[in-house]
């Protein structure tokens, strides 16, 4: 792989969790890799004052001891700075002159905003104004972190706003899914295979799950999580993306635009959830306290930063359609939540029965569900269920696995979602990046909902006790159906998983 042009990437809140916790793990494994340009460095800005040294050893807590993770943090740098102060900028524009000066590194910069939402529109207008945003021999590119809005009209708002300052190529918003080795292989499933792609329509599937559950509660995250809850903080924009990548039509090629066109077209096609469709078509819950293992787990509404009233979601799932040719008819239904019985991110394909029943054997006979499952975590793989004859007298048929777990490719180690993407962006390259208007797509999507929750104060949110898959009304959603309850292990699935 060819080395990224030199350059510099500044993080714009570094004194916080994301930077020690991703994102310097993350460029520590591409400078193993040699993956790093030959002259680069990190300059770390936020508003704490420490030395160099003192945020080289505030990363330590995540990176490995050792004359390797030493000499990584050579390359780490550090400004304080009031952001929201554009006379600061003058400052920081004389660190980036002598850094590139010092390491002779050219004025190629990445700006990267791990900060507060609030200060999405703040920063690159302030990049602007001090020239920091725009060149016409060198790149300057920024990445934003997720929220990118709470709503429709703030991320509208947010776009037009950054477009003022910087050009949508220049913009690479993150959302990490993507960056998930096991999300982009489900293009390369469908798209490098000759058996998915003529069944991967409404004629042959059934309908689609996606599942995320977690098994973790909202930690320290309550004060942040209870103005978001699940639709925004999972499904506006990872479920969606998985979506996105399940529903979409072969590109034309593996590129940024060709990709994120395809996308768009599918968010394009979701069927709106309308006001009074929406207490049938979603399902909103929250977890209450309970005793796993003998441990008491703190109800929601108990965790800190939260609202004792609090109606915000933890769990939720839902119902809808694509219209388009390829998905008329056949329903998707998602669900996430918090202090779900294990950690796992899943899409399970359900294609259609056979037309004819020949192997019929009377009362007990169940017909085989053929189910493609793509596992996106943990255990990362791929399983199909298929029917076979069970061995001996007549034709009685069982459902068995066929499995492929990533941990069987030796020597392959799957990179973290953090290293994708950083390195994209230093290689210029946006396929993994969501777009202005796709963001915006799925932001009217899940509008409704959101507006319907707001305003209908009759629409239940339903208690779950921790632990537990969820309100059992979910399983409502499903005509004649149910979730698959999965384990940690892809193979398995059970009501009762490790809790
Ligand atoms: C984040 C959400 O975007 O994704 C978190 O804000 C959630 O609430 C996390 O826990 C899940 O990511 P992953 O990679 O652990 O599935």
């Amino acid at each position: 792989m060819k080395r990224a042009t030199n350059h510099l990437l500044i993080i714009f809140g570094a004194s916080g969790d994301l930077t020690k916790r991703k994102l310097i793990p993350a460029l520590y494994q591409l400078y193993l890799q040699k993956l790093l340009p030959e002259r680069f460095a990190v300059l770390g800005v936020s508003r704490t004052h420490l030395s160099n040294d003192e945020f080289r050893g505030r990363m330590d807590e995540f990176l490995p001891q050792g004359n390797e993770a030493k000499a990584f943090k050579q390359i780490l740098f550090y400004q304080a700075l009031a952001v929201a102060d554009p006379k600061e900028y003058k400052k920081l524009k004389l660190r980036l002159d002598e850094l590139c000066n010092g390491l002779d590194i050219p004025p190629n910069y990445i700006f990267y905003l791990s900060t507060p939402p609030s200060m999405y529109s703040v920063i690159p207008k302030n990049l602007y104004e001090a020239g920091l945003s725009l060149s016409e021999s060198h790149f300057r590119r920024l990445i934003i972190e997720k929220p990118f809005g709470m709503d429709l009209e703030s991320a509208k708002k947010l776009n037009i706003n950054l477009l003022h300052y910087f050009r949508e190529k220049q913009v690479y918003r993150i959302d990490h899914y993507l960056g998930k080795e096991t999300v982009q292989n489900m293009l390369v499933t469908r798209f490098s295979n000759g058996i998915f792609e003529p069944l991967w329509n409404h004629n042959y599937i059934d309908h689609i799950k996606i599942t995320s559950a977690e098994s973790l509660g909202v930690e320290n995250r309550g004060g942040y999580y209870d103005h978001s809850g699940a639709l925004r903080d999972m499904v506006q924009n990872h479920l969606l993306q998985l979506v996105g990548f399940v529903a979409m039509e072969p590109p034309g090629v593996i590129e940024a635009d060709a990709i994120r066109n395809e996308t768009l077209k599918v968010f394009q096609a979701l069927r709106p959830i309308k006001h009074d469709q929406v207490e049938n078509y979603v399902i909103r819950g929250q977890y209450t306290k309970s005793t796993i293992n003998s441990k008491i787990i703190k109800g929601y509404r108990d965790e800190p930063g939260v609202d004792k009233n609090s109606r915000t979601e933890t769990f939720v799932a839902l119902k809808f359609y694509i219209d388009n040719w390829r998905w008329a008819g056949v329903p998707f239904y998602i669900r996430t939540g918090k202090r779900l019985p294990t950690r796992v991110t899943e899409v399970v394909v359900h294609f259609k029965n056979v037309p004819h029943h020949l192997f019929d054997s009377g009362k007990n006979y169940k017909p085989v569900e053929n189910q493609l499952i793509i596992r996106i975590q943990p255990d990362e793989g791929i399983l199909l269920k298929f029917g076979m004859k069970t061995p001996g007298a007549g034709f009685n048929v069982q459902t068995v696995n066929m499995d492929f777990h990533y941990s069987s490719l030796s020597g392959e180690k799957i990179p973290a979602a953090y290293e994708r993407l950083l390195l994209d962006c230093m290689q210029g390259d946006a396929t993994l990046y969501t777009r202005g208007d796709a963001v915006e797509e799925a932001w009217s999507f899940v509008q409704p909902i959101l507006d319907a929750w707001q305003t209908n104060l009759k629409i239940p949110v339903y208690g779950y006790p921790a632990g537990t898959w969820g309100p059992n009304v979910a399983d409502n959603l499903i005509t004649g159906g149910h979730w698959r309850y999965p384990c940690k292990n892809l193979s398995n699935d059970g009501l009762y998983c490790e809790l």
